[in-house]
């Protein structure tokens, strides 16, 4: 009997350390993203907040640089859309985009010992059409990333391929006649859930006529199944990109929506404005600038099916629904945030020897005035 009570003391002992073991976890914060009442609400572990926290941190900025002194176009033999910035200014980009890109490898990673000139090695072509497509996210789309803007750093983080990209993803093989539609493979494209593994090249490229054309309003705006024209196929391929959306931002569906009419609109929360804007964003990314250099870049950094590595919202938002934690990073970095040559275009080369041509044409005819 003496046995069995102080076992039963022992138990009641462990069980209350358990329980006190419990409560030092402190309990998931809960955030409300809509009306009250209405359930948009989120609920963050602590423990995997101060994760991110640690895992979104910025590296200092370059000791900023005086004003003044001779332009890099003047200088240099073959600045094609950093030409308008100071020698200086210019320098000190080269050394914060070796930090943010090439780390380990140095300015080497993109330049050549023959000369800082030479357009040898394919990174530093790339390397020109990312500064092209920064500029134009900060300069053309702050209805998406506005108040805190994005440099390389946003999608690298000191990586030479940002962490999260994809290419076209054919699934897998599957016997002739078999429609797949991409489901069921475990894909961490749909957030790893059964359908369809590959939403981004229907969705996230691809010119606008096509968009146009795209299963996007799915929903029934009925309560009775009448007038609605999409299919279940459709919608799931929207469903596997709200998946991504979800994923890549770290939040559920009520970040954006109020989950009681999740197309209307009016109860969503103005994030989903910000979100569509994102869409738009991004097939320019991909469709501008990304997916031109297919030409040139060598097969190690194509997909299966021989197209580029391209953006999607992971690439930047890499699990926060703002990117490192909404941290500010054009401040320091002005000159990613405006036009450094006359608005650039696809082919940032020609666009540049164009602008180069016409500014010599303008000086030619003042002094001919
Ligand atoms: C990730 C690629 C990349 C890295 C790393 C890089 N650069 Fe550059 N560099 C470029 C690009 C792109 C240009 C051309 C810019 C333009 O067209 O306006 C350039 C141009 C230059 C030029 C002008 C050369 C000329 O005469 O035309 C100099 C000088 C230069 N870089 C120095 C450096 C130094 C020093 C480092 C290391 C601290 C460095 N770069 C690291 C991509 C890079
Ligand atoms: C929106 C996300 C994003 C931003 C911002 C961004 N990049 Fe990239 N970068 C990518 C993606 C996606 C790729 C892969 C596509 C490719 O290879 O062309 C890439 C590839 C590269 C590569 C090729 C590296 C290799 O090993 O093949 C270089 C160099 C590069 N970026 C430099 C830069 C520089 C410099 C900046 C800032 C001026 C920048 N990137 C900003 C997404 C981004
Ligand atoms: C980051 C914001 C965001 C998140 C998170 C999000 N969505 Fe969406 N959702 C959108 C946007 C933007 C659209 C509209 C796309 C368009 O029509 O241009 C949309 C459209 C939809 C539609 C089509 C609505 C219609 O008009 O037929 C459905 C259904 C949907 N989302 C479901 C979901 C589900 C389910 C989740 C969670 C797994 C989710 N969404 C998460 C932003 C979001
Ligand atoms: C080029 C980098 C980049 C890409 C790619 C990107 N975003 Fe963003 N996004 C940002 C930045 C920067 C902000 C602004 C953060 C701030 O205001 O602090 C933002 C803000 C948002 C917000 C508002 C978050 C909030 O709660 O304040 C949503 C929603 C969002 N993005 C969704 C998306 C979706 C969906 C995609 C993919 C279609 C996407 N983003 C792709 C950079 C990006």
């Amino acid at each position: 009997m003496k046995i069995f009570n102080s076992l039963k003391a022992v138990g009641l002992m462990v069980a209350g350390c358990l329980f006190l073991a419990a409560c030092e976890n402190p309990p998931p914060e809960a955030v409300q993203r809509g009306y009250r009442g209405v359930g948009q609400e989120l609920l963050y572990n602590p423990d995997a907040l101060s994760e991110a926290i640690a895992n979104n941190q910025v590296p200092a900025p370059q000791p900023p640089i005086p004003a003044g002194g001779p332009k890099a176009g003047d200088i240099y033999e073959n600045v094609e859309v950093l030409g308008d910035l100071s020698v200086g200014e210019f320098t000190r980009l080269m050394v914060a985009i070796t930090e943010w890109v090439s780390p380990e490898e140095g300015c080497n990673y993109c330049h050549v010992d023959e000369g800082f000139q030479y357009d040898t090695k394919y990174t530093k072509k790339v390397a020109r059409v990312m500064i092209a497509m920064t500029q134009k996210a900060n300069v053309a789309w702050g209805d998406h990333v506005g108040g805190a803007g994005v440099t390389c750093y946003t999608c690298h983080r000191g990586q030479n391929i940002p962490e999260y990209v994809w290419a076209t993803d054919p699934g897998r093989p599957h016997p002739p006649g078999v429609m797949t539609a991409g489901q069921n493979i475990a894909s961490v494209n749909a957030a790893y859930s059964s359908l369809p593994n590959d939403s981004f090249s229907l969705y996230l490229e691809g010119d606008e006529e096509k968009a146009k054309d795209l299963p996007w309003r799915v929903a029934g705006r009925t309560a009775l199944p009448n007038g609605n024209a999409a299919n279940v196929k459709e919608t799931e391929w929207i469903y596997s990109l709200m998946m991504h959306f979800s994923d890549s931002l770290g939040v559920n569906c009520t970040h954006c929506h109020n989950t009681r009419a999740f197309y209307d609109w009016e109860q969503s929360s103005p994030e989903r404005v910000r979100a569509w804007h994102g869409i738009r964003m991004v097939r320019e990314m991909n469709n501008d600038y990304i997916n031109p250099t297919t030409d040139w870049l060598p097969d190690h950094r194509k997909g299966p099916l021989g197209d580029p590595l391209k953006v999607n919202c992971a690439t930047c938002h890499q699990g926060a629904y703002q990117p490192l934690l909404g941290a500010n990073m054009v401040n320091d970095y002005p000159n990613l945030a405006k036009y450094t040559v006359a608005a650039p275009t696809t082919d940032v080369g020609e666009e540049a020897e164009a602008a180069a041509e016409s500014e010599e044409n303008t000086e030619g005819m003042t002094a001919g005035n």
